[in-house]
């Protein structure tokens, strides 16, 4: 299992733990964050919209061009924005902090 922590808006921080090969959106959902994943993964909604720790985004594979395209119509996007559907969990991402927006 990997451990990460989700944090609100308002600093509230909830605990999570994931399997490898999970998505982010599908842990913080079962979390229960407000993650609406409304388009199910197709990179269609950004609804999954998290920004995450910034000591963590070298850890991660670069955006896709369509994840690039949808996080460009995110009015609050970050330069730590990345969309929950498309990050899978592996031991790498141990200990991380994802902020919801
Ligand atoms: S669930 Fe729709 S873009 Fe991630």
């Amino acid at each position: 299992m990997i451990a990460l922590t989700f944090e609100a808006p308002d600093g509230t921080r909830v605990d999570a733990k994931a399997e490898p090969g999970e998505t982010l959106l599908q842990v913080g959902q079962r979390a229960g964050q407000p993650l609406e994943g409304t388009c199910g993964g197709q990179m269609a909604c950004a609804t999954c919209h998290v920004l995450i720790d910034p000591g963590f985004l070298d850890r991660l594979p670069d955006p896709s061009a369509e994840e690039e395209d949808m996080l460009d119509l995110v009015p609050d996007a970050t330069r730590c924005s990345r969309l929950a559907c498309q990050i899978v969990m592996t031991e790498r991402l141990a200990d991380m902090v994802v902020r919801l927006p």
